[in-house]
Formats: C-alpha cells, sequence, structure tokens
C-alpha cells in the first residue's frame, strides 16, 4: 500500500530552461554542453533533457549507460562522453550515435577500426589534461597525439577541450596556470596551422571566471541546476521544551528561555547534510533555526514560543530563489558540502519523491 511522503523535490523545469538560456546568450557561445551525468545532478536526466534540449546544443554524460538512457527515451541531441569508455565496449557502443572524449592511444585505434568496420566517421572531442591529472593526454604529448588524431582514418576532430581543477575556488591561481597551459597549447596549435573548432576549458566556475573562454563552447552542470530545486517537508510535530534542556543527540543545543521545538521528518537519509546545524528552514512565511544535530530521519527547529507555527504547516529547506528558503549557496556555505553531491543526495534518497513543475 503506497503512504504518501511530505518530502518532496520540485525541479523546476522552466527554471532550468530559463538558466540555460540566459547562460548561453551571457556567454554568447556557440555550443552550450549541458552535463546531465549523474542522472541530472540527481534531478533526472530523460526530464532535464527533454526540457532543455531545445536551448542547448549538446548533453554530456559520464557513461555509456547514460547515454543509452538517454537515447532509449528519444532524446536526439548530439551527446558528448565525458570519458573513453572500456574498450571492449565501444563497438556495441557505436550505435548510440555518440561524440567521444579520446586521450588514449587505445582509444584512438580501436575506435577508428571500429568505425572503419562499420563505415562510419565518429566525431570525437580530444581532452588534454592542463593539471587537473585525472583524464586527457598530458601537455608533454598533446600536440602529437592532436596530430595523430587528426589524420586518424574514420575520426573526425569537432572538438578540444580540457578541464579545471580549482573553477570553484576563484582565488586559487592554479586557475590562471591552467588557462595560461591552455592557451599556450592553442596558440602552438594555430602556430603548427592546426585549426580545432569547440575549444572548451570552463565548467560553471570557469564560466563565472572566465568568460571570453566560453565563446566557442563550455560545460555547464551546476550553473543550469542550481536554482532550479525546491525541497519541501511539514512540520510533523512541536513539543514545549524548558530552558536548559538538551535537545537531539549529544544534547548539543539547550535552549537558553522555553520554547517550542518543531519536528521535520527529513534527516540524513533524506540528503540533509549531518554538518548542516546553524541551517534554516522557511515556515509560514518566516525563517527559523535548525537546531542540534540532524538524525537520520529527522532535523529540529526552534520555533520560540509563539503560537505562529502548527504541525501540518509546509517547511521549505532549499528555495531556488533563496527568498523563502535556503538557497544552494546558503546550504553549502553553512555545511561546507559539494552543492552537485548534495543535489544528488536528494535526487537518490528514496524517501524523498521527485516532482516536476513547467
Ligand atoms: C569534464 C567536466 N566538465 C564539466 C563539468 C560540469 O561542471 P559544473 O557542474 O561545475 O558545471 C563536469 C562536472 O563534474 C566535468 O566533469
Amino acid at each position: 500500500m503506497p503512504f504518501d511522503s511530505p518530502n518532496i523535490m520540485t525541479v523546476h523545469l522552466d527554471k532550468l530552461r530559463e538558466a540555460a538560456h540566459v547562460a548561453k546568450s551571457e556567454l554568447n557561445t556557440d555550443s552550450l554542453i549541458a552535463v546531465i551525468k549523474a542522472d541530472a545532478y540527481g534531478l533526472g536526466a530523460i526530464e532535464v533533457a527533454r526540457s532543455i534540449q531545445s536551448k542547448v546544443d549538446i548533453l554530456a554524460v559520464a557513461t555509456l549507460s547514460e547515454a543509452a538512457e538517454l537515447r532509449d527515451a528519444s532524446i536526439m541531441t548530439p551527446i558528448l562522453l565525458l570519458a573513453e569508455p572500456p574498450i571492449s565496449n565501444l563497438e556495441k557502443s557505436l550505435d548510440l550515435d555518440l561524440i567521444y572524449t579520446i586521450y588514449t592511444e587505445a582509444c584512438r585505434t580501436s575506435l577508428s577500426s571500429f568505425a572503419s568496420a562499420a563505415n562510419m566517421t565518429i566525431p570525437v572531442h580530444i581532452k588534454v589534461d592542463t593539471g587537473m591529472t585525472r583524464l586527457g593526454v598530458s601537455m608533454d604529448d598533446a600536440i602529437h597525439y592532436i596530430q595523430d588524431v587528426l589524420t586518424t582514418p574514420n575520426l573526425s576532430v569537432d572538438g578540444l577541450y580540457t578541464h579545471l581543477s580549482c573553477a570553484d575556488q576563484p582565488e586559487n591561481p592554479e586557475n590562471k596556470s591552467q588557462l595560461n597551459r591552455w592557451t599556450t597549447l592553442l596558440n602552438e596549435l594555430t602556430s603548427q596551422g592546426i585549426s580545432i573548432s569547440n575549444t572548451h576549458i570552463c565548467n560553471s566556475g570557469g564560466s563565472r571566471l572566465f568568460p571570453e573562454q566560453c565563446r566557442q563552447a563550455v560545460r555547464l552542470g551546476l550553473r543550469l541546476v542550481e536554482d532550479a530545486v525546491t525541497l519541501s517537508s511539514e512540520l510533523r510535530l512541536i513539543r514545549f521544551v524548558p530552558a536548559g534542556t538538551p535537545v537531539s543527540y549529544g544534547g548539543l543545543y539547550t535552549p537558553a528561555e522555553d520554547t517550542r521545538i518543531g519536528l521535520i521528518p527529513m534527516g540524513y537519509a533524506d540528503g540533509i547534510p549531518s554538518q548542516y546545524q546553524s541551517g534554516r528552514a522557511w515556515i509560514n512565511g518566516k525563517n527559523v533555526p535548525i537546531v542540534g544535530q540532524v538524525c537520520m530521519d529527522m532535523i529540529m527547529v526552534d520555533l520560540g514560543l509563539t503560537d505562529h507555527y502548527l504541525t501540518g504547516d509546509s517547511a521549505i529547506l532549499l528555495s531556488p530563489s533563496g527568498t523563502d528558503g535556503p538557497s544552494l549557496m546558503d546550504i553549502i556555505e553553512r555545511s561546507n558540502q559539494n552543492p552537485r553531491e548534495l543535489l544528488i543526495r536528494f535526487g537518490q534518497a528514496k524517501r524523498v519523491k521527485t516532482h516536476y513543475s513547467e
């Protein structure tokens, strides 16, 4: 028998489309690549892709399964695979009609021979490691590798990119250093008469730091989704608590005066970070402080002695505007979490239902 849960993540598809539209025009980019891996950061890859596909140029995912899920849902927008798949899966992935990211010899040669056997030309973006030390051909080998791919049969080089390691830290000097290495590489290619369209370095943080680098292409995940989600629950129980009474695990909060403590049935099992002890919830038009340890199934709020709040009142834990409830950035400032991870956790939480609003 299904039972309703009060815990709801509402994805505002109109806000997603608006964010894509604004980013594309503000950055004046030819190719907006929407990064919708990890189920579109927990928001639902199919719903998000359907909603934004007319506003973006390319969708990007991490794995072949993620790409297949989109194709199975009849999403025909170009898809960039952000990492090389296992060689053993390459041949059967050709049907998905993907743009492959490549950076190893094994992938270059295998992809070429599978493409030639299938009589296809396959678009690729070459990835260069300018300092992230994760994926990509090294700076030392980059020119040589790019020249090789350009002359590899049945591959067409449709893009070249790198990834910033510190773009979420605007002050970090590594951002400038990576950009310098990237620019040096692009200049070297130009001086050798090699021209590649679709060069891209910026993710969301990068697009704010270096908007001028987004002219040809930009890969945006967080910037599209960060202001598109409401997380709501309800006030389940309100109880009188005398001054000085310890509240929740460890008794970390003791109200200085008599008060009323409200319970919201959403805890760390629903994605609320356990480090979020100085957070707030928006109830009946007011901010109230979250107090005491976040529990697995519950958080507590200090309502004071007012009778302004009633059980059953809606409690907003995340608001896209940040005016009627905390914004994603408010939450991460108070809990020191990665905003993408937070959204993914809400999206994956079994007891949080996802609703879509147009
Ligand atoms: C290669 C690559 N590009 C772009 C992105 C999107 O990053 P953001 O969410 O900061 O826009 C990611 C996300 O992890 C990524 O791995």
